[in-house]
Order: structure tokens, then sequence, then C-alpha cells
């Protein structure tokens, strides 16, 4: 069937309190709208119609896309009216039917979409909930034969319309054939002085068109976001499913409530993640690896087996089987280490190709550096990547011994099986197999006495 999808989105959402629209304010790291718009990609629609208004052009801005057209809405005189909007925009790609989404209802689950799809273009099919708690909603007037006859708006129903618990979630299907005719029918003559989509419904009826109901697998699907508590419990709902999800497949989450995806995190065999983990964009962590409390690892790989200790940063970085890391280490991006090397406390790396078996253990800075296998480099030691001006790269060569508090003023090559003398500063290539030192030869002054205070004998 083919298929238009409408993204509403032209609210201001003033119960935010943010200059941000609202469909811009981030869920699991992305803009609301963006789940909306990736969740409806999944049903491979003709075309996805985004209908915006507040906030100018950031909208269409923040959220591009090749298979996205942005519709503007202003002023913003109701949900009926944000589909006149948009109806040039749809014309141009005659689709039978059209889905009607809110961009401030993120979680709407595909198979709840599909199954609403299967009713087909000939139908208007509405998604409905119960709720303990209809107020605001739409309610669901049904007949005596329970079939569906109207929506009333919260502020235009009826005492006994009001006492309804089915509502009008807003989520719709409907015959783009009718779409035209029944908006055109469509008037502000209501309490809020606003063309009602939901008016729709009684013009179905009128014109023989049957009206379907369809409920959505989980109730949350429907929830919508309009201040940031509803936000904050939406991402609880979301990172609950993550966690689920992560536990179903054979992950050890230490406690599930602690846990944040921020993207796509893909785990192996017996992985073991403590508590207050962030992992954001695509992370994948191979079998056996265990992450510390209180770690962030954002676009990153972790070979198998191994083992970040609390409080590490790792960004955008390529890490091997068998690596120790942490605790409190900062992984920049550009930073890939081999099999079984080590990275240990308050220890910095950036655009750094580390070497299997390679250690850097206590507080040094090492960015700009390719370190081959099996080098040590001592506490302290920081590459001088950067002239004030320009970056340079220092190369440590295979079985280098680097000692303690040294600089290597890049550019620099410490060549093959070179140990370096604690508290060198190389300004020049150190030779393979040999010591460089360049600190000042220790020496004691034989006799010599501390000065005394003067006036006191
Ligand atoms: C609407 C429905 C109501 C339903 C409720 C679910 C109508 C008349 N009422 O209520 O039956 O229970 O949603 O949340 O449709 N929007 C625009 N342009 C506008 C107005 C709204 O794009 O001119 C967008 C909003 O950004 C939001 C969505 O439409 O994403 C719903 O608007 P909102 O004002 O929250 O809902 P109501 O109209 O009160
Ligand atoms: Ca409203």
């Amino acid at each position: 069937m083919p298929l238009n999808v409408l993204i509403l989105a032209a609210g201001r959402g003033v119960r935010m309190r943010s200059a941000l629209p609202k469909v811009l304010h981030p869920l699991a790291g992305r803009p609301l709208l963006q789940h909306t718009i990736d969740t409806a990609r999944l049903l491979t629609p003709r075309k996805i119609c985004v209908v915006y208004g507040y906030g100018g052009e950031t909208v269409p801005q923040t959220i591009a896309g090749d298979d996205l057209v942005f519709v503007k809405q202003e002023p913003q005189l109701g949900t009926g009216h944000a589909l006149m909007q948009a109806m040039p925009a749809l014309a141009a790609n005659p689709a039978s039917a059209t889905l009607v989404l809110y961009g401030d209802v993120p979680l709407i689950g595909r198979e709840t979409l599909t199954r609403m799809l299967a009713n087909g273009d000939r139908r208007l099919t509405l998604l409905t909930v119960a709720l303990g708690d209809p107020t605001g909603y739409g309610r669901i007037v049904r007949d005596a034969q329970n079939a569906v006859r109207a929506i009333g708006e919260q502020k235009d129903a009826s005492e006994a319309q009001l006492n309804i618990t089915e509502i009008n979630t807003g989520i719709m299907l409907i015959p783009t054939a009718c779409l035209p005719g029944w908006l055109a029918k469509l008037t502000t003559e209501n309490a809020q002085g606003e063309y009602y989509l939901t008016d729709i419904v009684a013009l179905a009826i009128a014109d023989g068109v049957e009206v379907a109901a369809a409920q959505p697998n989980h109730n949350w699907e429907a929830l919508g976001v309009n201040s940031k508590a509803q936000l904050a419990s939406l991402e609880r709902i979301y990172q609950q499913n993550i966690a689920d999800a992560l536990l179903e497949a054979g992950v050890t989450l230490v406690d599930p409530a602690r846990l944040d995806v921020r993207g796509n995190l893909r785990c192996g065999a017996d992985v073991f993640i403590d508590i207050n983990c962030v992992f954001e964009g695509e992370v994948v962590l191979g079998d056996g690896v265990r992450i510390g409390a209180n770690c962030v690892v954002r676009n990153s790989t972790v070979g198998a087996q191994t083992r970040l200790e609390p409080f590490s940063l790792i960004d955008d970085a390529q890490v091997g089987a068998d690596c120790s890391i942490g605790p409190f280490a900062r992984l920049r991006p550009g930073t890939t280490m081999g099999m079984g090397a080590k990275i240990g406390n308050f220890v910095e790396t950036k655009k750094a190709v580390i070497g299997d078996g390679s250690k850097i253990n206590h507080l040094s800075y090492v960015g700009d550096t390719d370190v081959g296998r099996n080098v040590n480099i001592g506490a302290g030691t920081i590459t001088c990547n950067y002239d004030g001006v320009n970056k340079h790269r220092t190369v440590i060569e295979d079985d280098a011994f680097i000692g303690s508090d040294t600089q290597l003023v890049a550019p620099v090559t410490v060549g093959r099986g070179a140990t370096l003398g604690a508290g060198t500063t190389l300004t020049a290539d150190a030779p393979a197999g040999q010591l460089t030192i360049s600190r000042a030869r220790q020496s004691t002054i034989a006799g010599w006495k501390r000065p005394v205070k003067k006036g006191k004998q």
C-alpha cells in the first residue's frame, strides 16, 4: 500500500519552558522528532512530510534528510490546519493512505504501526488507548454497537463523554483520496477556535467510510512529551526497554536502572556492566568485556576480555582484546590499542596507536603518537605534540623503554629497543638499542653548608 507519513511537529511546547522547539529535545541522545522519523522510515513510505512551526527554521535545519519534506505551519490553527498546509506537498506524490504521527510521541513502535497499516486504505483507522486518567485527551465516542462515532475533545466534550476512558492518541491512518474533501469541511466552530483533525471521524461516517480503532502493543507507545517531567519519564521507559533487551541477550547489568544507552550498544557473550555507565553512538563490546562503574563509552569498539576500570571515558577509540584501561583514563578520538595493551590511571591519549602489549600506566599524555609493541612508557610522560601552531607526531618503536617524567618534543622518533632516562627532554631522535638521557649529571658539593639566619649565633 503506497503510504505517506505526515508528522505533526509545529507546536511550541510551552510547558517545556525552553527556547528549543519541543520536538528537538533529546530522548536517549536523539531529538524526539528523530525517533518518530526513524520509526516512520521502517515503514518504507513514499514520502515523509514534517509540519513544523514554532522555532523558525531550527527544526528543518537540525533534522535534515533527503527523504524528508518540511512544510511550515504559521500560525498554528490546529491539527486539521496542519494537515491542510501539508496537502500540496502530499499531492505531488499521491499515496493511497496517509499515516499521521506526532513529533512529540517518540516511542510509537513499528509493530503497532504495521498492524494499523494492515487495516488498509479504505478505512479511517484511529490508534486509541484506555487510560486511568483520560483528562486532556480527545475521547472516543462509540455507539450501542460499539462502533466509533466521533471524538469529543476535552474542552468540547459533554459530561457523559468526559467519563469515557478510551482516548484518541492522535495517530491515525487516513484514506488519502478522502483527505482533501474532509479537510475542506473542517471549521473552527469549537471551544478552541481551531481546525480539529478529529472532526474527520464524523465526516468519514457521513461518507460511509468505516472508522476502525487499533490499540498499540504497549500503552507507553502513545505517550507524548509536554513537559520535562514527561520527557524524563519517557527516557526511563526507553532505557528500561534497552536494559531488558540486553539482559535477555545475556548481558550482566548490575543495575538495569542505572544504565543509559544513547545509540546502539552491541554486546558479545558474558559482558559485565557495572552501575552508572553511559554508552553513546555506535558501541561494540566483545565477549567477556567488563565495564567498571561510572564509565562512558562513545562510538568505540572494545575487544574481547578487555577490562575498563571505573571512571574511564572512551571516545571514538578502537580497543583490542585483553586490554586494561583505567581507572580514570581518557581515550580521545583516534586512539587505537592493540592486544594486551594497558592504559592506567590519569592517562590521556589522542590520535595514538598503541601496539600489542605496550603499557602507559600512570599520569601521562600521549597524543599524535605511534607506539610500537611491548613499549613501556613511565609515569608522567608527555608527548609535546603542539608547537603552538602545528601538531607533530611522535614515533616510539617496539620494545622501547621511556623513563618517568620524560618529554618527547615532536616530531621525534625513539628507535627500537631504545631506553630514555628518567627526566629526559627529547628534542632529537633517540637511536635504537641505546640509552639516551638529557638530564644534568648528578653531583654532590662536598662541605656545603645551609645558610644560617642572620643575627642568630
Ligand atoms: C490532539 C487531539 C486529541 C488527542 C491529542 C493527543 C485534535 C483536535 N485533538 O489534541 O484528540 O487526544 O492530540 O495528544 O487533533 N500540532 C501542530 N499544529 C497545530 C496544532 C498541533 O503541528 O496547529 C501538533 C503538536 O505539535 C503536537 C500535536 O499536533 O505534536 C498535537 O497537538 P496538541 O496541541 O498537543 O494536542 P491537542 O490538539 O490538544
Ligand atoms: Ca492543544
